[in-house]
């Protein structure tokens, strides 16, 4: 049987080795944060990291992941002690269903590793995959500015 590590826990799962991440973090593992938008790599409602950079959890069966460390938007904080960016995206009010956010902050989590600092233009690039109903991308744009310690407006 696979055995994964997930937010920092060595997890040995009964899913087949093709079965897609997403299914087994949410079915097997009760980690619901990822969410399930086309299973097809359109949304980005999925995201993930592994090895702290992001990935679609839909597309990415569980076989390719031994000693992969995969992190998802709960190994990130908790609804009673958020990490940072999560306190961001709740500080600009970023979520309107939700449905997205937990991809969003994955995607966005990834980019601050690899840049602290980066420019709108760069937020904007890394998001564009990720796609949100409800058009909070304003909001959720301002959350990732003000994490990375540049609070105020996004440009328009
Ligand atoms: Fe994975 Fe849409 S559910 S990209
Ligand atoms: Fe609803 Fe983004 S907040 S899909």
């Amino acid at each position: 049987m696979p055995t994964l590590t997930v937010n920092g826990r060595a997890r040995t799962v009964a899913a087949e080795p093709d079965t897609p991440l997403l299914y087994v973090l949410r079915d097997e593992l009760g980690l619901n944060g990822a969410k399930f938008g086309c299973g097809l790599g359109q949304c980005g409602a999925c995201t993930v990291e592994v090895e702290g950079r992001a990935v679609l959890s839909c597309l990415t069966p569980i076989g390719v992941l031994e000693g992969r460390p995969v992190t998802t938007v709960e190994g990130l904080g908790s609804p009673e002690a958020p990490g940072p960016l999560q306190a961001a995206f709740i500080a600009e009010n970023a979520a309107q269903c939700g449905y997205c956010i937990a991809g969003m902050v994955m995607r966005a989590h990834a980019l601050l590793r690899a840049n602290p600092h980066p420019s709108e233009d760069e937020i904007r690039a890394a998001l564009r995959l990720n796609l949100c109903r409800c058009g909070t991308h304003m909001r959720i744009l301002a959350a990732v500015r003000r994490a990375a310690g540049e609070p105020g407006p996004a440009a328009g």
